[in-house]
């Protein structure tokens, strides 16, 4: 390629080093903005015709120049290239190949700078939009569950030691909680990035008079940035979104964890379909949770791109700067592996096979119940701290003599307070523990109806 086929080449007389050519072109990976690119630069003819800049006639060839190179490259027939740097001039210059000069006039008013921005948020805009309907799915699947399982008990932990009994339903709608709030900034976020940065031009606005209203309006943009320094070098956005992307990773792979311990022999609560698992090379036995695995895995890849994009911003002085061509490949691959993990945990929730034997035989060890001798103690008039002594002594015995808090004898129970009666062993069985738990937030079956019910209904 000649140093003329560049858009901006009048002020130069040398051509690029062949290897600064690549170093500096981002055209491999920014080509995945070309419909966005396509639409921003549409949207910016028509609003350049609306204004009398260009003939409604040179607006039309424009756009359908633009239709062309769209058709072009979902066909696989545009041929992109590394001299032409980036996706925008990719498309500008070939827009010129095609229907000549009139191409030329597509850049009035607007600058690369505001035109990347734009494309980035659009982009980003349409994917928040697949990633909230894949959040959707997993939660409804999640939900689906802990509606079978909301009477299944499982032991509940701290520190991974047995704790108190809790049902499988209510542990599950923890996990809707947290997706929920997960929904919830990627709403917030998407608020900001839906703000059109098109008409800052370079840095500093353009002496054209183009209606930023009519272009925010054809792209569905809710506001306009308000500064032409800001609009052109902010990427917030992008930071916000990688940073709501690493709080959602984070769930899942603390979510991942927990499907791994239950999926092992030594817990045995869950098993994973055969369709979400391999097999090893060499142990013919083996089963392995390979796609928790790889979720809890793939968080630390967004956790980098969330400090990648801090500190490619921390040093830059207003307004753009070429660092800022960095922000799309860890923009994009956030983005891919949100969706990748999203999609795999909403197929493979539904066909979980929970092992309700195995989940209560867990809970009945570990003295879960002794939070409930405890209370039935202080409604007896005992303090919690002196009941708490009480009930520790009375599963030291347990322990010593190998048997269970529930099926103590009366006396023996009697030997640590007399206050205790026969009216406590319905309360130290698990459904009795788990049943007593009855208030908004708490563990009981009725609850975790209800909460199921108010959730379905926020995701209606
Ligand atoms: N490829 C560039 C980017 O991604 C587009 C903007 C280039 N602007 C410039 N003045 N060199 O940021």
């Amino acid at each position: 390629m000649n140093t003329q086929d560049k858009p901006w080449t009048g002020r130069f007389t040398a051509p690029t080093d062949a290897f600064v050519e690549a170093f500096t072109a981002s055209v491999s990976f920014d080509q995945r903005l070309y419909q966005y690119d396509i639409m921003g630069s549409i949207a910016h003819a028509q609003m350049l015709a609306h204004v009398g800049i260009l003939t409604t006639d040179e607006c039309q060839q424009i756009v359908n120049g633009l239709q062309t190179i769209q058709q072009e490259i979902e066909q696989g027939c545009f041929v992109w290239s590394i001299a032409l740097e980036d996706v925008h001039m990719n498309i500008e210059t070939r827009l010129t190949q095609l229907i000549g000069p009139i191409g030329k006039k597509l850049h009035t008013g607007r600058s690369r700078n505001d035109q990347v921005a734009t494309d980035i948020r659009l982009y980003l805009r349409s994917e928040i939009d697949l990633i909230q309907a894949e959040l959707t799915r997993f939660i409804k699947a999640l939900l689906d569950v802990a509606a079978q399982e909301k009477a299944t008990i499982m032991p509940g932990f701290t520190h991974l030691q047995n704790a108190q009994p809790v049902t499988f339903g209510h542990h599950l709608l923890a996990w809707c909680e947290m997706l929920l709030r997960d929904k919830a900034r990627f709403h917030d976020c998407r608020q900001r990035v839906n703000s059109l940065p098109l008409g800052a031009a370079a840095l500093a606005g353009t002496s054209y008079p183009i209606d930023r209203h009519y272009t925010a309006n054809l792209l569905q943009f809710d506001t306009i940035a308000s500064n032409s320094l800001d609009a052109v070098s902010d990427r917030d956005f992008a930071i916000e979104f990688t940073s709501c992307a690493a709080i959602l990773m984070l769930h899942l792979s603390r979510f991942s964890e927990e499907l791994v311990l239950w999926s092992s022999s030594q817990f045995g609560f869950i098993e994973l379909s055969d369709a979400f698992c391999t097999g090893s090379s060499i142990m013919p036995q083996k089963k392995n949770p390979d796609v928790p695995e790889l979720v809890r895995g793939k968080t630390g890849r967004v956790y980098g791109h969330l400090f990648s994009l801090l500190t490619l911003m921390k040093s830059q002085p207003l307004a753009y700067n070429k660092d800022n061509q960095e922000d799309k490949e860890p923009l994009f691959d956030t983005v891919d592996t949100l969706k990748g993990c999203l999609r795999v945990y909403a197929d493979m929730i539904p066909a979980i096979q929970v092992r309700r034997e195995n989940m209560i035989a867990a809970a009945q060890r570990g003295f879960t119940t002794a939070t409930d001798l405890a209370d039935y103690l202080v409604r007896k008039g005992v303090a919690f701290r002196d009941a708490h002594e009480i009930v520790g002594k009375t599963v030291r015995y347990c322990i010593e003599h190998e048997c269970d808090l529930a099926n103590l004898d009366l006396v023996v129970f009697q030997q640590f307070s007399p206050l205790i009666d026969n009216d406590i062993y319905p309360l130290l069985t698990l459904e009795g523990s788990v049943a007593a738990r009855n208030h908004i937030g708490g563990t009981a079956p009725i609850q975790v109806d209800a909460a199921i019910q108010r959730l379905q209904a926020l995701l209606s």
